[in-house]
């Protein structure tokens, strides 16, 4: 059933945008920052790593927001936006990740930043850790398979939220955190490759990930009183392929694999249809009673991104669909992007009610939007990009978001993601763009970096006034 009269969206509602600092910063070696995993992977997680930094990285310049911050926040503020989404890059405060001591220059920097959003009204949103785990991490201890990571992680957070815990309510520990079993390098900063890893190491490494993020919920009560503490999950609905309870039991089994994060995050431990997987590989986690009483320490909200749903089967006869990070068994009744991820708005809905359903706890939709490749062209003398395709993607996600408004699900609000354009995450292009604003910039690195709002831009301009009035149903 679609709820047919506008949804009115709470008047308390953000709306804004997101990016990740590797992906939009540059100045990869600037300001003191030390290399993280992002300056050894040119072409993303598709392509092989490399043994150091690369000319073809376009990472290390991106779109130079590490210089032009301030043009692209105000950009933003002329749309509207109430909340920015960005990432604080580990190796800029830590460079190699095991210091004592944090770089100045670094923590003097997202200062600037701070200071402008504030200028502009604009409330921050932090991510602790964004896939740009210092690269010394990696190397020197196989990154999160290791428990000194946990410490280390303890220490950056701490400086973060001593340091901006009076500017910033809104954090996020880690993005999207049920990934690290299928990127290990980029969502782990786990060396050894994932071919050669043991099962039970990339298990390791996810209790240590997922101790550190209660004890930063933990820390933050004490330095930053007034923060909300947000887990981070890559979230994908999956329906079954036939109405086989086969299919529905691969489905469940699916579910669990990504929801215990949440369910660890919110509830504070773990739970039992995890323990018997674990038993049933005969894995044996080093799980400490001081990890016991850490994870206990359960997060304010639950945050996410949201791309694409996907389908899943007990039949060995599977196929494979492209996807976000981990992809699946494509559905036949969705088309997709050029990259292969299947659109599927009412899937925001359904993923927003089992959210709620199942925790309790407000939402945050951190990521969603539509990568496609763009055509910059000048009208009546203005360059712009007729984004028709972006603004339906968008519209239609919203409408579903109003949809569970209406369910009653509790929605903190929305930050569409790269609101400028970025580098992408897994194939590190610049043509898979997701902004409201075009940035000039190509894949092979050239271009003026230039900003020119999109068709989108004054479309989202209008949805932000209106408070969702303005969406089409
Ligand atoms: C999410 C990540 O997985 O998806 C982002 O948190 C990423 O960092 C986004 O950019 C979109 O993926 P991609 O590969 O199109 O950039």
């Amino acid at each position: 059933m679609t709820h047919s009269t506008p949804t009115l969206f709470p008047a308390t509602f953000l709306w804004g945008g997101a990016t990740a600092a590797n992906q939009i910063e540059g100045a990869y070696n600037q300001g003191g920052k030390g290399l993280s995993v992002q300056d050894v992977m040119p072409r993303g997680i598709v392509g092989p790593r490399t043994d150091g930094p690369t000319p073809d990285n376009l990472k290390h310049e991106a779109i130079d927001f590490y210089h032009r911050y301030a043009e692209d926040i105000a950009l933003f503020a002329e749309m509207g936006f109430g909340v920015y989404r960005f990432s604080i890059a580990w190796s800029r405060i830590f460079p190699r990740g095991d210091e004592a001591e944090p770089n100045e220059e670094g923590l003097a920097f997202y200062d600037r930043v701070l200071d402008e959003l504030e200028k502009h009204g604009i409330e921050p949103l932090v991510t602790i850790s964004h896939y740009e785990t210092p690269l010394h991490l990696a190397e020197t201890y196989d990154g999160w398979v290791s428990r000194d990571l946990i410490g280390f992680y303890e220490r950056y957070a701490s400086v973060l939220f001593a340091r901006y815990g009076a500017r910033v309510k809104y954090w996020l520990t880690f993005n999207e955190i049920n990934s690290l079993l299928h990127a290990p390098f980029m969502s782990g900063g786990i060396n050894t490759p994932k071919d050669q890893l043991a099962e039970k190491d990339l298990y390791q490494a996810m209790h240590h990930e997922l101790v550190a993020s209660a004890s930063a919920t933990r820390i933050a009560r004490e330095l930053a009183p007034s923060a909300q503490i947000g887990c981070m999950v890559l979230s994908m609905p999956i329906y079954p392929l036939t109405p086989s309870p086969e299919d529905a039991v691969a489905v469940m089994e699916a579910d669990h694999a990504n929801l215990v994060y949440g369910d660890v995050h919110t509830r504070g431990e773990y739970p039992g249809y995890f323990l018997r997987a674990l038993r049933e590989k005969s894995i044996n986690l080093d799980i400490t009673d001081e990890d016991r009483a850490t994870l206990t320490n359960t997060v304010d909200f639950v945050s996410f991104s949201y791309y694409m749903s996907i389908a899943e089967t007990s039949s060995t006869d599977r196929g494979t669909g492209e996807g976000n990070i981990m992809g699946g068994v494509p559905n036949p009744t969705l088309p997709a992007s050029e990259w292969g991820w299947q659109i599927d708005p009412i899937g925001l809905r359904i993923v927003l009610n089992q959210f709620w359903d199942r925790w309790q706890k407000p939402l945050f939709i951190v990521e969603n939007g539509l990568g496609a490749r763009d055509e910059l062209v000048e009208i009546d003398g203005v360059k712009t990009v007729v984004d028709d395709y972006r603004i339906a993607y968008l519209n239609d996600h919203l409408v579903q978001v109003g949809e569970a408004l209406e369910d009653g699900v509790q929605i903190l609000g929305y930050t569409s993601w790269g609101c400028i354009d970025i580098v992408s995450a897994s194939t590190a292009q610049l043509s898979k763009r997701y902004g409201f604003i075009y940035v000039d910039r190509n894949d092979d690195g050239t271009g003026s970096l230039a900003r020119y709002p999109k068709k989108s831009f004054h479309w989202y301009t209008e949805v932000i006034r209106t408070n969702g009035a303005s969406l089409s149903r």
